[in-house]
């Protein structure tokens, strides 16, 4: 029996669709962080102005060449989620999935977003979350991080974003599913939101 308010368990294809639905809202000048392969571009409307950030050069090699495909002309930056080396106010939607989890630091890294943000900006990330407090999945998922972190590029299987997005960003959307991974269910969060009013970047 389901716990009460655990989440709502989906599966691949309702994610993929969500996601989707998630990236679908990217608009204007959108920086994607962590691009990876590229794996993003279908989701994306076709009118953005698309600028990806990825700091794998093997990674780097074939998403510039997929977002040429694509039709996207501005090469990817060779950089980090921390330090982004765009100006202030200058993108209208940073787009990050599956990310976090592998960022050395996600404070500084959603310092950056918010930075290059445009007041009124938008942030859109998707992420495999911890599962919650007295479950069995998070138990595993803290003691499998040791072990992903070094096979898989830094991925921890233990992160909760959410507090630090919602510290920094107004929650327009946002909700956690559970979704088939390997080798459990695992909550994935979509987050949807916007620089704070009063933001101290943006009170002068
Ligand atoms: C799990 S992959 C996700 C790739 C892609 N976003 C996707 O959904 O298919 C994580 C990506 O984040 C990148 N990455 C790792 N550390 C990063 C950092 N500090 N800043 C930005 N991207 C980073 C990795 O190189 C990798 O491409």
């Amino acid at each position: 029996m389901a716990r009460p308010g655990a989440a709502p368990k989906i599966d691949d294809d309702e994610l993929d669709s969500l996601e989707r639905d998630l990236l679908g809202r990217a608009h204007g000048r959108v920086l994607e962080i962590g691009a990876g392969w590229g794996e993003n571009f279908g989701a994306f409307p076709l009118d953005i102005e698309w600028i990806g950030l990825e700091p794998d050069g093997d990674r780097l090699a074939e998403l510039s060449q997929r977002a040429r495909e694509w039709g996207h002309t501005t090469p990817p930056l060779a950089a980090v989620a921390g330090h982004i080396p765009l100006p202030d106010a200058s993108i209208d939607t940073v787009v990050a999935s599956y990310v976090l989890c592998t960022v050395p630091d996600i404070a500084a890294a959603l310092a950056e977003v918010e930075r290059v943000l445009v007041p009124g900006g938008r942030v859109l990330f998707v992420d495999h979350v911890i599962a919650p407090a007295g479950t069995l999945v998070r138990g595993l998922q803290h003691v499998a991080t040791p072990f992903t972190t070094r096979l898989f590029h830094g991925c921890h299987w233990d992160r909760d974003p959410e507090p630090a997005l919602s510290a920094r960003f107004e929650a327009a959307d946002v909700r956690t599913y559970s979704v088939p991974g390997t080798p459990f269910r695992v909550p994935t969060l979509l987050f949807d939101g916007r620089p704070r009013a009063g933001s101290s970047l943006f009170t002068g």
